[in-house]
């Protein structure tokens, strides 16, 4: 989808030809002389509209205005996250056959944030999943014109929600794939081919490096499928190579059954998702593409199934991890820490200014904090406030979850030196436990987004979370950094 920016007034608006045009009315809106202003005053004084985040007045076809339908939406103080509530209630509006090209203006000076999140607001209501449905209409929805009274003061934000977008959708469309058309081989050609883009560059490895690195606890839970494994390494260098890149880890579980410790069979085709993780390092990639921040970064994806077999690792099995530690695999349903601890203790080679990995981890954290906040975990406080605020800049949060080192009591093994489960309560927490034994000192953080990466039920998909968290982090250290190379593209990116 394409989006356009444009300094566009009330008066001019109502000249603009579109199949929609939806105007965003503010609370305590002074109305100007022009037609359109004119007809939301009315619109307001008469009591068919009101100005709080969602309400809406529909018209068909107004006279003396270009657009075919109009509709007055209402949005609060017009802070971005009223913004966002606001585009959310257009609803299925924006995925009519009929509405190819659709104008959003603001009658007001937008908020920060607001631009940015109208563009994403618009392009999440409107996405459609096509990849397994061929014969489905695609989006209709081509071109989105952002009006606003000053296009200069809101081009960073838009050029960088515009970036997310697409990153966002990437992440979406590989997430929403079925386990048979995202396997770990097509998971790694969907990296190869980021390689494309300038700035970027992709190596595949499979089970044979894999083994020779020694990740002997990533090997055990891919060795109940038959689908070979593959370890994705994904380099963006936006900086001076002196400059020490972000890590990302992705957990790549492209179907989770559980292994021998089944899972039931409710609900289980979501398990699909359980490579949430590592799409959103893909789309992160994506949007850095477009964006090209001055920031290095490093993507790591530990892709396989977790299937039972007759060759499937079993409860109780010891296996040594690349660290050197041995561990006891008390329930093969706890996969996901091992295919991440040993991409972990790879990462350390790049040196890392943060290490930072990315998991639908625990059933645990949904528990915890539901599908509004993912969960944060981090070993180091500027970390994490850096990746907090970067969740609230995205409307994308994450809640910081304690680390005491004794939650880790749980973990003990007599057979092994550490176990991948402690008992039921505080999963989440063990689970993060249990992976910084495995970062040593680096700046470590770690989101669960088993509870943010999809949604269940009659709206089932991807969410495309925490791309949004990610870019704007990343976009934080490529501004403080003092890289003495500017960016390799102009757009200087802004956290939105
Ligand atoms: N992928 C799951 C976590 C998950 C479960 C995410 C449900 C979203 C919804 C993970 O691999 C898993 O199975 N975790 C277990 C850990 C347990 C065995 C300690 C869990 O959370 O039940
Ligand atoms: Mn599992
Ligand atoms: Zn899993």
């Amino acid at each position: 989808m394409n989006f356009e920016l444009k300094t566009l007034s009330l008066a001019a608006a109502a000249s603009h030809k579109c199949d929609l045009l939806v105007l965003l009315v503010p609370e305590g809106l002074a109305p100007q002389a022009d037609a359109l202003s004119q007809l939301v005053a009315s619109a307001i004084k008469d009591g068919d509209l009101e100005t709080k985040p969602g309400k809406q007045l529909s018209l068909y076809a107004p006279h003396g205005i270009a657009a075919r339908r109009v509709v007055l939406l209402g949005c609060g103080k017009g802070g971005a996250h009223a913004v966002r509530q606001a585009v959310q209630a257009l609803g299925a509006t924006l995925k009519s056959a009929a509405i190819k090209r659709a104008a959003l203006v603001f009658c007001m000076e937008p908020e920060v944030g607001a631009v940015g999140a109208a563009v994403r607001a618009m392009a999440d209501a409107s996405y459609v999943y096509t990849a397994t449905k061929p014969k489905a209409e695609p989006r209709a929805l081509s071109r989105v014109t952002v009006g606003v009274a000053d296009a200069a003061a809101a081009r960073a934000e838009f050029a960088t929600a515009a970036a997310l977008v697409t990153g966002i959708e990437y992440a979406r469309d590989w997430a929403n794939r079925p386990a048979n058309h995202a396997t770990p081989t097509l998971i790694g050609d969907a990296a190869k081919a980021l390689a494309r883009h300038a700035g970027i560059q992709c190596k595949l490895h499979g089970p044979a490096q894999v083994a020779k690195w020694g990740m002997g606890a990533f090997l055990a839970v891919a060795q109940g499928s038959d689908q070979p494994l593959r370890f994705i390494e994904l380099r963006y260098d936006g900086a001076p190579r002196t400059q020490a890149p972000v890590v990302l880890v992705g957990k790549g579980i492209t179907f989770d059954t559980g292994g021998i410790s089944l899972k039931p069979a409710a609900e289980m085709d979501e398990m699909k998702f359980d490579m949430g993780g590592a799409a959103s390092v893909l789309g992160v990639f994506r949007a850095l593409a477009e964006l090209r921040p001055a920031v290095n970064v490093v993507g790591l994806i530990p892709a396989c199934e977790n299937m039972p077999d007759g060759r499937a690792v079993k409860p109780g099995d010891v296996v040594t991890s690349m660290s050197g530690q041995t561990i006891e695999i008390l329930n093969t349903d706890a996969e996901g820490r091992l295919v991440l601890c040993d991409a972990l203790t790879y990462a350390a080679r790049f040196k890392p200014q943060a290490l930072i990995d990315i998991a639908t981890l625990t059933g645990a954290c949904v528990v915890a904090l539901g599908a509004l906040r993912s969960g944060l975990f981090a070993s180091d406080d500027e970390l994490a406030a850096r990746l907090q605020a970067a969740g609230d800049a995205a409307l994308d949060p994450c809640w910081r979850m304690p680390l005491d080192d004794d939650y880790a009591d749980g973990l003990k093994s007599n057979f092994a030196d550490v176990a991948n489960v402690a008992g039921r309560a505080g999963g989440a927490i063990t689970a993060a436990k249990f992976l910084q034994r495995f970062v040593g000192d680096l700046p470590w953080a770690h989101l669960d987004i088993a509870g943010t990466a999809w949604k269940g039920g009659a709206a089932k998909g991807a969410t495309g979370r925490p791309v949004g968290l990610l870019l704007h982090y990343l976009l934080d250290v490529a501004a403080t950094s003092g890289s003495r190379r500017k960016a390799a593209a102009p757009r200087r990116a802004r956290a939105v």
